[in-house]
């Protein structure tokens, strides 16, 4: 057939990422054989914290430029009792973000038919946020150094990079985010008040961006105000663009507002297409509940869903995205979201509406 197959590299790694891994690549091939518009080709990689603790090494040698040949990288959560959480981080997921210059993250939020906010106020549909962060630099850019180990003069910097390059790409990017979306509104949170430097160029960009885009209505925000602004006028909000640490922290704020970390998504974006795109559950790797099968697939489902609009697949994506909300709106829900089902059972859930569909 002329329809287009996708290459699709599967990075489960540890914890409960090779549990929502396996569900959602379930639920990809019951959309791309139900759909009959386009296939799918998955590979394997079994880049972890056990193959680090064997190797020494989570990325083999070469590993990178095989994953270059890929359409899409769909990641699990990296992260083992057994190894620091630095290492980890750095040793595989950083290690992809940042060589493939996946510098806008993406995450969306929504509270979903069968979820409920702990917002008194908040129903299906609100909280349709979305928050973008820069991926490439800024506090988590891996520069600063320790010194005098142990003594009490132990000196350490942890040094924040922003290039007028990179913030310039980003806010640029969450203007495009904002102006396609119906309210066509973007809030530039930074700290500029306390931070002198790198976070009044980031002010100082996205007012001369908002020139190129005067369809979008822009704001700013200090950060410490945002949280209480999320919390108590969340309808005021809808795009979010902030600094590599400042959405790392928004976002996982949201998600617990819409309802459970275990639904959100996240979107690793390479918006040059030169490398491929990275697509990941927001949540870690859950030792607490690793094996019981009891993670939720959905935040996994989701970055599927968002793995195909990016590939193209508009409507798969939409479709996959309507299916996971009438299996969480008909009250088949793990234990995060107050149900007693398994992955499993939602997984199997999911693929059973995706077929019904068609
Ligand atoms: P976590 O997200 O793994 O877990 C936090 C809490 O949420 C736990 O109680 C867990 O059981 C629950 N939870 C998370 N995902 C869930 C799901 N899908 N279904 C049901 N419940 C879920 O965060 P934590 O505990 O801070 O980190 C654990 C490990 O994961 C650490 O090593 C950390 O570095 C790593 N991590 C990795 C990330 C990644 O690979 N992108 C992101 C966040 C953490
Ligand atoms: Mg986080």
């Amino acid at each position: 057939s002329d329809s287009p197959t996708y290459s699709i590299a599967c990075i489960p790694a540890d914890g409960i990422g090779t549990e929502v891994i396996d569900a959602g690549v379930k639920v990809l091939k019951t959309l791309s054989e139900a759909s009959n518009s386009f296939q799918l080709e998955f590979e394997d990689y079994d880049w972890s914290s056990a193959t680090y603790l064997e190797t020494g090494k989570y990325i083999p040698d070469g590993g990178l430029e095989n994953l270059k040949k890929h359409n899409a990288i769909l990641f699990g959560a990296v992260g083992d009792p057994k190894v620091p959480d630095h290492i980890s981080l750095w040793g595989l997921r950083l290690a992809i973000c940042q060589p493939f210059q996946q510098y806008a993250n993406v995450r969306p939020t929504k509270v979903f038919r069968g979820t409920k906010s702990p917002l008194r106020n908040c129903n299906t549909g609100d909280l349709d946020w979305v928050i973008i962060r820069e991926n490439s630099e800024g506090e988590y850019a891996g520069q600063g150094g320790r010194s005098h180990r142990g003594f009490p003069w132990e000196t350490c910097t942890e040094v924040s990079i922003f290039t007028r390059h990179c913030v310039e790409r980003l806010i640029r990017f969450a203007f495009e985010t904002a102006q396609k979306r119906p309210k066509k509104h973007l809030t530039v949170v930074t700290k500029s008040n306390a931070m002198r430097n790198g976070m009044v160029m980031w002010d100082e960009v996205a007012l001369e961006l908002a020139k190129e885009f005067p369809d979008v209505k822009m704001d700013k925000m200090l950060v410490d105000a945002m949280t209480c602004r999320m919390v108590l006028q969340p309808n005021s909000i809808d795009t979010i663009v902030a600094t590599n640490l400042h959405a790392d922290i928004l976002s996982d704020l949201a998600a617990a507002l819409a309802g459970s970390i275990g639904i959100a998504p996240t979107s690793n974006l390479d918006p040059t297409r030169q490398h491929p795109s990275m697509f990941e559950p927001i949540h870690g790797s859950a030792f607490d509940i690793a094996g019981k099968g009891v993670a939720n697939p959905v935040g996994t489902f989701w970055s599927a869903a968002e793995m195909m609009r990016w590939l193209g697949e508009e409507a798969a994506a939409d479709r996959l995205l309507e299916c996971m909300e009438n299996v969480c709106g008909a009250g088949v829900l793990t234990r995060d979201l107050g149900g007693s089902a398994g992955t499993e059972e939602v997984t199997n859930a999911v693929c059973d509406e995706i077929r019904k569909s068609y």
